[in-house]
């Protein structure tokens, strides 16, 4: 009798906890007051829910998402200037005490404009409060930059710092008296560059970033789609490649460079080594493209030139080359298929010229990369000094995919060796706060043909990695801060299907993956890591 009644106690309490959790949830408009933060909605959404976007119906960002766990939803509008606001949402898990007491915020992409929904379902589902934000306009396009120079301010940073502001006063609030532990940040691309910038800027605020694929050195990134523009041309000029003759340099490269790591396996560990020989594709007499597969020297030419490195008026290195192997299908449509680039178009556009017609194609000459004012609006988020950073003991984990098609790793390379000099810092000295995990097979943020799954942002979509999130970089990074376990290494599988079909534990740089010999390239026991040059 007696334990029936305190089963029943236990039962009712729960229930009054869980009630209270809905009924928090709903009065949040009232309940929470931050200045200059408006609650649009607050509800509270079961699990397997789908979430739809209404307001993004005119704009490329998504439409909808389905939840993964039980938790609170809110929606708010923060004015950041009389011109300029920013709408973010917090996923609020109800097992969030319980989980760490975490706060994870997600970037954004392109020149995003859009919540990381994707990112954010993953993270509630983890048991994080996870933060997602437009950073100041709908949409991926610059078009909102025009004559609105707030609204580039909170495109460049103070969208993620005040996101993060009221974000944090937000959690706090909800989950009354409990208080964050830990803060985190993720994001790849555009996301990647915000936690850079995190890291650069604001480090008091992250206890540990995880930045992949960061569009850092931005006006570079833009010089190298420039370049690619007035390189290749438009379909049909005699410099211009088709894709179909793109996936044939792509074999080319491997062919040359395959082995380099010590196994043919169309993966390769070390791009920087790779000098590729375009010539190789050259015609013979009476040959072309039709009969033999092979490139003009023109087209020869092109391949050349895209493999170094874009230097400015008077040798000023401005961005280091495309890495070879990039992953074609990603970077053609947006970077070398004949038409300028969005990102570089948009920017210069309406940011850097306010001039709706201005074209990259008749208006870009070297000078737009190379003058001093270039950077007025801090887009570049290329500081070397991380003092700051150490200080606050704030941890970086930073990887690249070394396919990547858009934004070349080797700008990474360059940044952590930047970084190294500039605070006369040796590698394992630098990789107390800030390490970097070039990772073999992976293109652009997501998907490849290596071991490209790692468990970071804008990968979780991909069956079968929620089950394997316990190694995943998003976790080895809360491990580092948290246990003061510093990641060696970052685990890497390729998944078709939900299946893991390869695994290969990918190395902080300096160290590199080498083949030991013999075994089966697919297991990662096969290959281990290199001590040189640390
Ligand atoms: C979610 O709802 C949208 C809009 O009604 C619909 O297009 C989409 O297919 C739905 N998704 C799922 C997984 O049910
Ligand atoms: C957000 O607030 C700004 C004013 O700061 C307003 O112009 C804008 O329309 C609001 N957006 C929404 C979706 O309420
Ligand atoms: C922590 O970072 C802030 C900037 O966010 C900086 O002002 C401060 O000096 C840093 N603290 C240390 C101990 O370096």
């Amino acid at each position: 009798m007696k334990a029936y009644y305190s089963l029943l106690l236990l039962f009712a309490a729960a229930r009054g906890a869980f009630a209270t959790f809905q009924d928090d949830c709903a009065v949040l408009a009232t309940t929470f007051d931050y200045q200059d933060a408006e609650v649009l909605l607050s509800t509270y959404v079961t699990a397997g829910t789908n979430l739809t976007f209404p307001e993004s119906a005119s704009n490329t960002c998504p439409k909808f998402i389905v939840t993964l766990a039980d938790m609170c939803r809110l929606r708010l509008n923060h004015t950041t200037t009389s011109t300029s606001s920013v709408i973010m949402e917090a996923f609020l898990p109800v097992n969030w005490a319980s989980s760490g007491k975490r706060f994870l915020m997600t970037g954004n992409g392109g020149l995003g404009g859009c919540l990381a929904y994707n990112d954010m379902v993953m993270g509630a589902k983890l048991g994080f409060a996870t933060i997602g934000h437009d950073n100041g306009h709908a949409g991926d396009t610059g078009a909102p930059f025009l004559n609105r120079p707030e609204v580039i301010a909170d495109f460049v940073w103070r969208a993620l710092y005040q996101a993060g502001k009221v974000g944090k006063a937000a959690v706090n609030h909800f989950y009354s008296g409990i208080g964050i532990r830990k803060s985190y940040y993720m994001g790849c691309s555009t996301g990647g560059r915000q936690g850079m910038k995190a890291a650069q800027e604001f480090p008091g605020e992250y206890d540990g970033i995880l930045s992949a694929a960061p569009a850092i050195g931005s006006i570079g990134l833009g010089a190298i789609d420039a370049k690619a523009y007035f390189t290749f041309g438009p379909p049909g000029s005699p410099t211009h490649l088709t894709l179909q003759q793109w996936n044939r340099v792509h074999q080319m490269v491997i062919d040359q460079c395959d082995g380099i790591d010590g196994v043919l396996d169309g993966v390769l560990e070390d791009p920087m080594k790779c000098q590729p020989r375009p010539e190789a594709l050259l015609c013979g007499p009476g040959q072309n493209w039709a009969s033999h597969q092979c490139l003009a020297s023109q087209q020869v030419n092109s391949v050349r030139q895209f493999y170094e490195p874009v230097y400015g008026n008077g040798g000023k290195l401005i961005t280091p080359r495309m890495q070879p192997l990039t992953r074609e299908f990603l970077g053609y449509p947006l970077i070398y298929g004949g038409i300028p680039s969005r990102f570089a178009q948009h920017w210069y556009r309406y940011a850097l010229y306010s001039d709706p017609n201005w074209d990259l194609a008749t208006d870009f000459t070297l000078d737009v990369v190379d003058d001093d004012l270039r950077d007025v609006y801090g887009l570049d988020t290329y500081k070397t000094d991380l003092s700051d950073q150490q200080g606050n003991n704030t941890k970086v984990l930073m990887y690249h995919g070394l396919t990547d098609g858009l934004i070349s790793s080797e700008n990474s390379y360059k940044y952590y060796d930047d970084v190294s000099r500039a605070m006369g810092l040796k590698s394992d000295e630098l990789d107390e706060f800030f390490r970097f995990f070039p990772v073999s097979g992976l293109d652009h943020c997501s998907t490849g043909d290596g071991a490209w799954y790692v468990g970071g942002p804008l990968q979780f979509t991909t069956p079968g990695a929620l089950e394997r999130a316990g190694d995943s970089a998003l976790m080895s990074m809360v491990k580092w801060v948290e246990d003061g376990i510093a990641p060696e290494t970052l685990k890497g599988r390729k998944i078709v299907n939900g299946a893991v079909v390869s695994e290969r534990n990918h190395c902080r740089y300096p160290r590199k993956n080498k083949y030991k010999g013999s075994g089966d390239p697919n297991l990662a026991s096969s290959w281990e890591c290199s001590s040189e040059q640390v």
